[in-house]
């Protein structure tokens, strides 16, 4: 295949670190089919070469795509770099602990990928995300809606799986955000949470489904600690996750996603990328839609963005 021109290939996904998360995103990519291209990238070539050899062995059993462990120059024609490369928690580390080594990360990759001409769309998935989606963000010149974290996506999925199952429902039919930092500040939107129009507070009441929503935030916050501590990493949910945003920006859905992007002025926060609820297509964040928050959830989000905030101010004035 001729590769040696810089448009855009509108149908082939970068994945830029193999490891969990990675080698995760690109299987389920591959099974979902939407994808024409996957290339692998990741500081252990071999690595990556391994597993796209075992990609390349699924094929014949899904859809069409061509899997393979390429460099910065085949990256840099993709719709979408997805990265995820970095490290991730160990037991007992938060997200925010991670920030110093994986900033090193990101900034190399995405000014490799710059300086190969790169004008698609950066999906970041590495921790601290919303402090890293920033750092991309920066680091490439990108317009801000190209740069997206994935954010509260994966809360939100957690939430939603959990109230299902406290309400005997299938978790899509339950509207319900996390927004803020994908971290320990995040909260839940429940003043703006429904089911069929009825708010979810009148629909626990009138179901006679007692819901704890302070203990189901809990929960939503320690998942990944609990699964971590358990089996090491995460990996399927996210990618799960990963794959949803990339088949709503290559299929230009609009599709409403609490991915994380840069706040201008939403709900009085100015200059940090968190996660809203965002509409996402083909240039990636379109519009922020700003969620009707009772006083306490207002204060909650805003508590969430001065930690981000304090963050990042930490993070640029690292030597
Ligand atoms: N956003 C989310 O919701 C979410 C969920 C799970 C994990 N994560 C994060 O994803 C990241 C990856 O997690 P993991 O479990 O896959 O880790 P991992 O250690 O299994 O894999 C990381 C990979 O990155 C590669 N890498 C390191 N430096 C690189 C560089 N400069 N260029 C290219 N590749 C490089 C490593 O070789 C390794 O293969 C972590 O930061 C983790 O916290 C995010």
């Amino acid at each position: 295949m001729n590769d040696t021109n810089t448009s855009i290939l509108a149908n082939r996904i970068a994945v830029i670190g193999c490891g969990h998360v990675g080698a995760s995103v690109a299987y389920a990519l591959l099974l979902g089919g939407f994808a024409r291209e996957i290339v692998l990238l990741d500081a252990d070539q071999n690595r990556a070469a391994g597993e796209a050899m075992d990609l390349q062995h699924a094929v014949p059993l899904a859809r069409p795509v061509r899997v393979w462990a390429g460099d910065y120059r085949e990256a840099a024609r993709s719709h979408i770099a997805v990265i995820a490369a970095g490290v991730g928690s160990h037991p007992g580390e938060t997200r925010l602990d991670l920030l110093g080594r994986n900033s090193v990360v990101i900034t190399d990759c995405v000014r490799r990928l710059m300086a190969e001409g790169f004008a698609g769309l950066i999906l970041m998935t590495t921790n601290p995300v919303d402090i890293l989606a920033q750092v991309a963000q920066e680091v490439s010149g990108l317009p801000t809606g190209r740069v997206v974290g994935s954010g509260t996506v994966l809360d939100t999925a957690r939430l939603r799986a959990m109230l299902g199952e406290a309400l005997g429902m299938e978790a899509r039919s339950i509207h319900a955000y996390i927004i803020g930092e994908h971290g320990d500040s995040e909260i839940a939107a429940w003043s703006a949470a429904h089911v069929a129009g009825v708010p979810l507070a009148d629909f626990c009441a009138r179901s006679a489904c007692p819901v704890d929503f302070d203990d189901l935030l809990r929960r939503v916050r320690r998942a990944a600690p609990d699964i971590i501590e358990r089996k090491g990493y995460t990996s399927y949910a996210i990618a799960s996750c990963v794959v949803r945003i990339c088949e709503a920006v290559l299929r230009d859905e609009h599709t409403v996603l609490p991915v994380s992007t840069m706040t201008r002025g939403e709900h009085g926060i100015e200059g940090v990328y968190l996660s809203l609820p965002c509409v996402v297509g083909r240039e990636g964040v379109e519009r922020v839609i700003e969620l009707p928050l009772n006083q306490p959830e207002r204060e909650g989000l805003h508590a969430s963005a001065a930690v981000l905030s304090r963050t990042l101010k930490g993070l640029r004035a690292a030597p």
